[in-house]
């Protein structure tokens, strides 16, 4: 069914229903403060003629909207845009400081516009629709009493996913400057509070974990203040029914299209309801708006699913594959990739990164990835960040150079960079002191001997921009892997008065996404990917700029297991860094066979990262088979479903996972048995997204297994009858703990 938004009611009441069959979202105007009122959202349900059902008042004492009115106070009416100071006592969605010290808002509706097409928003990642009638955009504008404030709330529904976006827009049509305190990008009141509120906390090399508990009553804040969303806790957040799990029961999955210091936070009121708020994080932010200005809030985006967490991740990969991420035409799948990185960090040189790249593609390697280490005189990580000239002694023909050379084998060329850094000595820190982060007559806290640029200004966003395009011009450069290791620290910016140094944090993250906009716009076919310090940085906003990011730096495959797992909740597996390494694992020293480390990775897009000349024959031969076999599954991973089936979270000894392409014709399932448990032999694993109707060829690790219809695959499962052979018969890999079993269905042909 298309995207629509349907108008019902009175002019000055009307009642909005944006539907795709899917899911409903529903609006209303209140009687007479003409305030927007959240009515529903969910499952779809049919459009009527009127709404008034879902209009919930009670009478009550306190604070009243109205004398006389007992169910006009705003602490019980479910809001579009609740704002600080009236009858509202939940934290709001919107707060500003007004000229005269008070911080009083009320916002009424005026007007509205339905709109067949989505525009960018400026300077921030947007959805979009991919074809001209996918895509239905309701604007609701309101106005505040007496400041001459309008606000823009819109509200994008798609034809082809589960998922309504919102954003705010904020305009000072009057004559006096005010000061935004908060702008909320979402609010979203819901009538009760028995949900579970899952959400994902980590850190450097174990990110996305997660954490599942009731909501209670009060506040529960994910958020953060490092200036990055980072992986101590990440803005996605799901609302699951306590029943709900994997594959049944409803969903709500929320997350926050941006890259900055966010909040993602629930609040259990005292009706009994809750209050969803995303946004950038009101602590440290403080917008200055003058007459004439607008804000512009980041977009959020919210999906239902009543098919458990594994619907709300596949609506969150469709919406993301198809509405956010703007992949080069030419690299619609990832490319195989050989990352420098692990195999021989900042110790190379030319003839070292050529001969590394010959290997790679003997082993049928489509990009080769040079990382840290390529400028300035960069032997460490001590020095360079800032200078991004060519290191000549490692590098004598340059960037250019090794790029043509590395063409030259039938390889793509990729070039990591970290541009938001700088390290002391590089001219950009002598000469340009103030373009550092860093607060003047105060000490400044280094971070990997780094410091971070003021991106809020334009002139340092050019000054990187003219130095990479000296660098990548004429360079044939294929991919960027776009690195950022540390957290922003004593926040001054030496451009912004006094008076506005709460807006560096904001002014930060959009230079950040002016630069990758101007590097996209000059180099389109370049693919990027972003990175920091492994998954720091793992956010939607940035899935707009780099279609896909590194996962984590622990490439331990059994570590991966979890954070992949987490990952794969709100990010698709075709947005997963992930790479096979070298063991003794470089993190956690633990050895794996190669079968596990591939399958672990070709659940994401893909790549090495090892020294190739520390490869046996017998293992490049194993790469080059592992290669093959995953371009032909590629398509599946990329674009199919993605079906957690059992969790490392709850089973420390079992993991499954499975992709199904969307027509239902092939899947591709992984069993990872990371202990051997006796007793625990005859695991039965039922798989899931499979055509009940259709009879798959299974072919498993052991033998090719009769054929079988999707409904008794999904209800018996596959059999891991593995260790009831000879286990010291079984090859590499399916034996003894960090086994792995791998199946591929493939639909038979019916007459
Ligand atoms: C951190 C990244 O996560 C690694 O993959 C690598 O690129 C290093 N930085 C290089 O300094």
């Amino acid at each position: 069914m298309q995207a629509q938004i349907l108008v019902t009611g009175p002019e000055k009441r009307p009642v909005f229903h944006l539907t795709n069959g899917q899911i409903s979202y529903i609006i209303g105007i209140t009687e007479r403060a003409a305030i927007p009122e959240q009515l529903y959202f969910g499952a779809a349900i049919r459009p009527q003629a009127g709404y008034d059902f879902l209009i919930d008042r009670e009478n009550r004492n306190g604070v009243l909207l109205f004398d006389q009115d007992p169910t006009s106070s705003l602490d019980y009416l479910g809001q579009e845009y609740p704002s600080y100071g009236h009858s509202d006592f939940r934290q709001p969605a919107l707060q500003l400081t007004y000229p005269q010290g008070d911080q009083v808002t009320l916002l009424t509706y005026e007007s509205y516009r339905i709109l067949a097409h989505k525009e960018p928003l400026p300077g921030l990642p947007a959805s979009f629709g991919r074809t001209p009638d996918d895509t239905m955009v309701l604007e609701l504008h309101l106005k505040d009493e007496g400041s001459g404030l309008k606000v823009t709330l819109q509200y994008a529904i798609f034809s082809d996913v589960a998922a309504v976006t919102r954003s705010a827009r904020l305009e000072q049509s009057g004559t006096e400057t005010l000061w935004i305190d908060r702008a909320m990008s979402l609010a979203l009141d819901l009538p009760d509070h028995d949900y579970d509120l899952i959400h994902f906390y980590g850190g450097w090399a174990h990110e996305m974990n997660l954490e599942r508990q009731p909501l209670q009553h009060g506040i529960y804040q994910v958020s953060s203040l490092r200036g990055v969303t980072s992986a101590v806790q990440t803005p996605l957040i799901a609302l699951a029914r306590p029943q709900a799990d994997e594959f049944q029961g409803q969903v709500l999955g929320f997350n926050l299209l941006y890259s900055g210091n966010f909040l993602s936070q629930t609040e259990t009121a005292l009706s009994g309801t809750t209050r969803v708020l995303l946004g950038i994080h009101p602590d440290l932010f403080r917008w200055e708006l003058k007459p004439g200005h607008s804000f512009q809030t980041p977009e959020a985006v919210m999906v239902y699913s009543h098919n458990g967490l594994n619907g709300m991740s596949q609506a969150f990969h469709d919406f993301y594959r198809r509405h956010l991420i703007r992949r080069p035409a030419s690299k619609a799948l990832s490319p195989v990739l050989l990352n420098s990185w692990e195999g021989c960090y900042f110790n190379f040189d030319q003839d070292r990164l050529v001969s590394m790249a010959e290997t790679a593609r003997e082993m049928g390697i489509d990009l080769f990835v040079l990382d840290d280490g390529w400028f300035g005189h960069r032997d460490d990580d001590t020095t360079s960040l800032g200078d991004w000239r060519p290191d000549r002694r490692k590098l004598p023909e340059g960037i250019s150079g090794l790029s043509h050379k590395i063409h030259a084998l039938g390889l793509q060329f990729g070039l990591w960079i970290e541009p938001e850094m700088v390290n002391p000595g590089t001219p950009i820190w002598e000469e340009h002191p103030d373009w550092v982060i860093r607060v003047p007559g105060k000490s400044a806290s280094p971070s990997r001997n780094q410091y971070v640029l003021d991106m809020g200004r334009p002139e340092v966003v050019t000054n990187l921009f003219d130095q990479l395009c000296r660098v990548l011009d004429g360079a044939g450069v294929d991919y960027i892997k776009w690195d950022m290791n540390r957290h922003l620290s004593e926040l001054y910016s030496h451009a912004l008065p006094a008076s506005r140094q709460s807006e560096l944090s904001h002014r930060y993250c959009l230079g950040v996404y002016q630069l990758y906009e101007r590097l996209l716009e000059r180099y389109p076919d370049i693919l990027f990917e972003s990175c920091s310090s492994g998954g720091q940085r793992f956010d939607a906003g940035m899935l707009y700029y780099a279609p896909q990011a590194w996962v984590s730096d622990n490439t331990d495959a059994v570590a991966r297991l979890k954070i992949q797992y987490g990952t794969s909740m709100g990010y698709p597996l075709a947005a997963m860094g992930a790479h096979v390494s070298a063991v003794p694992n470089h993190q956690t020293g633990r050895v794996t066979s190669l079968a596990l480390r591939s399958t672990v990775a070709s659940f994401g897009t893909f790549g090495y990262e090892l020294d190739p000349a520390q490869l046996t024959d017998a293992e490049k031969v194993r790469i080059k088979q592992d290669i093959a076999d995953f371009k032909k599954l590629q398509p599946i991973v990329a674009k199919g479903c993605f079906y957690r089936l059992i969790s490392p979270f709850d089973r420390p000894e079992l993991c499954a996972w499975m992709a199904v392409s969307k027509d239902r014709q092939q899947a591709y399932v992984a069993v990872f048995r990371l202990l051997e448990v006796m007793g625990q032999e005859r695991t039965r694993i039922p798989l899931a997204g499979l055509d009940p109707a259709l009879l798959y060829t299974v072919k498993g690790p052991w033998q090719s297994l009769t054929p079988r219809y999707g409904d008794n695959l999904m209800s018996a499962g596959l059999i891991l009858a593995g260790n009831k052979r000879d286990a010291s018969r079984q090859p590499d890999g399916q034996r003894g703990d960090f086994a792995v079993y791998t199946f591929m269905l493939e639909a038979v042909a019916q007459a």
